[in-house]
């Protein structure tokens, strides 16, 4: 029994690493992101997310500029995520970046992200 459970615990640990060093292009679906962010997030960043979507006008700060590979690419998913999910502020950004936790599922988060990765930015997080 005592080896069953130590063995149950091995294969765990194993998964959690696994999934944790997998990138968001692995995680998400990036035509499934494509239409969450065109439908949610297009207005302020713009349907290319340079950052001038309709809604930036009125915006100070101005949404980011998440086709700006330079900057995007200093960015983990981790991070990525938790301003998606939990708002500018939780990372000391404007709260005009709202938190879309409620609204969207995990998963319609990663979706998000892969679509910035694959079709916005280009870019994949490197480290400095
Ligand atoms: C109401 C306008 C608005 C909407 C809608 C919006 N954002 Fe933002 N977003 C902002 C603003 C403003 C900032 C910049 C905050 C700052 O620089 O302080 C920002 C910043 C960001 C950042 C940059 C984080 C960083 O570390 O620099 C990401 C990523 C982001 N938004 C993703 C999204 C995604 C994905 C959606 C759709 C689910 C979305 N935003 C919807 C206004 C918006």
């Amino acid at each position: 029994m005592r080896r069953f459970i130590y063995t149950m615990l091995f294969l765990v640990t194993c998964v959690v690493f696994s999934l944790s060093s997998v990138s968001a292009a692995e995680k998400g679906d990036a035509a499934k992101g494509k239409e969450t962010f065109q439908n949610t997030c297009a207005a302020c960043h713009g349907a290319e997310g340079k950052g001038d979507g309709v809604a930036s006008a009125a915006l100070d700060p101005k949404p980011r500029n998440l086709s700006d590979a330079a900057y995007v690419s200093t960015k983990t998913d981790e991070h990525l995520y938790k301003v998606i999910s939990e708002g500018g502020a939780s990372v000391g950004l404007s709260p005009m970046m709202a938190a879309w936790g409620g609204t969207l599922s995990e998963q319609d988060i990663w979706n998000v992200i892969a679509y910035v990765r694959q079709d916005i930015c280009k870019c994949q997080y490197k480290a400095k």
